[in-house]
């Protein structure tokens, strides 16, 4: 039992003022999806005994055959992480000198770039969608820009078909960091299609996992060939190398968990879409609120529950919220905060990006991301829902007595 039957009705209750915590065990963001764990070991048994660990096993090749089966992409080529993914796709589309990319994204977008000496210049956010804002891309491209990575946030699609116009009238390369996508559709056709390529993460966190895992997913037969060479140090067979290439194999535990996570693909969606639906039904209504939505015409992974909290309206910050969830053991989280560009080594290369970044200043001061996935039951949900509101509705106060508490010696030390 994880909830105390503690009800928040006034400050007063809450545990950030004396009152007894919400939640004896904390409640998680991102606390993986498991899915069957007789048929994961069954797996786990099963590659023990052909001794067949990693190296393109069968579990490996099985896991790119259903991604391409779910995406509707010809080619899949799996990964030990999104972050080697991305450094495959950008180096194998030989991307150089300025890549236009959103700050409002997880620095790994940045870093795969920086990784390979390519300059990402960071580039507002539409602040409705948190996305990539395409009426920025143009005056950020210069005679050294050779690409763009737009970055699918929260199972919502960035703005594809306006970065794609773009980026043929520029002549510049794009391709997608879906690490937050798969299973999510675009105008009715699935991410995976768009762009030269798109990547995957399969991290614990993520909606699929693989324990750790990525991948890289495109219709372009050549550039997936050229990927799985560099992937596997470019060897072409035995004792033939033929490029140069790295080690970002994902391994046969890894593929296991992922295809035994892929059979409860539509209890995961339903799931957090019940989820995404109790938080928006709890939280209705309350001025300085806003659940980010899902569009009902396409697929989604309703992955994040994501909230915006209006300070102006609610009296109360969004970090002043973040600290009374806390103290309830609810360990909701800032997402990409306070932006890649506000990140070493980016902070000091372009010291003055935040005035260019308005739209992404203010998201990532706003957002708050809460639990939710296959171990948060309705009840957790009521709980949380019923903290925030005990929290707007007495913004005033909550945010004075947060400030006392602060000047507390004890909270000091
Ligand atoms: C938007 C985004 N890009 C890239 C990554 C990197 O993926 P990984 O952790 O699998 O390396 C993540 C997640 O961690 C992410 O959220």
């Amino acid at each position: 039992m994880r909830t105390m039957t503690t009800i928040k009705r006034s400050p007063s209750d809450l545990a950030a003022f004396g009152g007894a915590p919400a939640f004896q065990e904390p409640l998680h963001v991102g606390r993986p999806n498991i899915g069957n764990r007789a048929r994961l070991l069954e797996r786990i048994e099963d590659l023990l005994d052909r001794c067949w660990l990693s190296n393109n096993g069968p579990y490996v090749r099985e896991f790119e055959q259903r991604i391409c089966e779910i995406t509707g992409a010809k080619h899949c080529v799996a990964m030990c992480n999104g972050t080697i993914a991305l450094e495959l796709a950008i180096r194998a589309l030989e991307l150089s000198g300025e890549v236009i990319i959103p700050s409002f994204t997880f620095v790994a977008t940045a870093h795969a770039l920086q990784w390979q000496q390519i300059t990402p210049v960071f580039c507002d956010i539409n602040p409705d969608s948190h996305t990539i804002d395409p009426n920025r891309v143009e005056e950020l491209i210069t005679p050294r820009t050779s690409g763009i990575i737009g970055v699918h946030l929260w199972g919502r699609a960035c703005d594809v078909d306006a970065l794609e116009e773009i980026a043929a009238r520029r002549g510049l390369t794009l391709i997608f960091d879906a690490a937050h996508a798969f299973a999510c559709s675009h105008n009715g056709t699935m991410i995976g299609n768009f762009g030269e390529a798109e990547v995957f993460s399969f991290h614990a966190t993520k909606f699929l996992n693989a324990f750790e895992g990525g991948a890289v997913v495109t219709n372009n037969g050549e550039l997936a060939r050229k990927i799985r060479l560099m992937n596997n140090f470019g060897f072409s067979g035995y004792d033939n190398v033929i490029y140069i290439g790295t080690n970002g194999k994902m391994n046969e535990v890894s593929a296991a968990m992922g295809l035994t996570g892929l059979e409860d693909l539509d209890e995961f969606v339903a799931v957090n879409r019940r989820n995404h639906l109790q938080y928006r039904s709890e939280l209705e209504g309350f001025s300085g609120l806003r659940l980010l939505s899902y569009d009902d015409w396409e697929r989604s992974n309703y992955q994040y529950v994501v909230l915006e909290i209006d300070e102006a309206e609610t009296h109360v910050g969004r970090d002043a919220v973040l600290e009374v969830l806390w103290a309830e053991k609810v360990l909701a989280r800032r997402y990409f905060y306070p932006g890649c560009h506000r990140m070493e080594p980016y902070r000091s290369f372009f010291p003055h990006a935040r005035l260019l970044l308005p739209e992404t200043e203010g998201v990532s001061s706003r957002v708050l991301v809460l639990p939710t996935g296959t171990s948060v039951t309705e009840s957790d949900i009521a709980t949380v829902a019923g903290i925030i509101r005990t929290v707007v509705s007495n913004g005033d106060e909550v945010t004075t007595r947060l400030a006392e508490r602060h000047l507390e010696p004890a909270f000091a030390e």
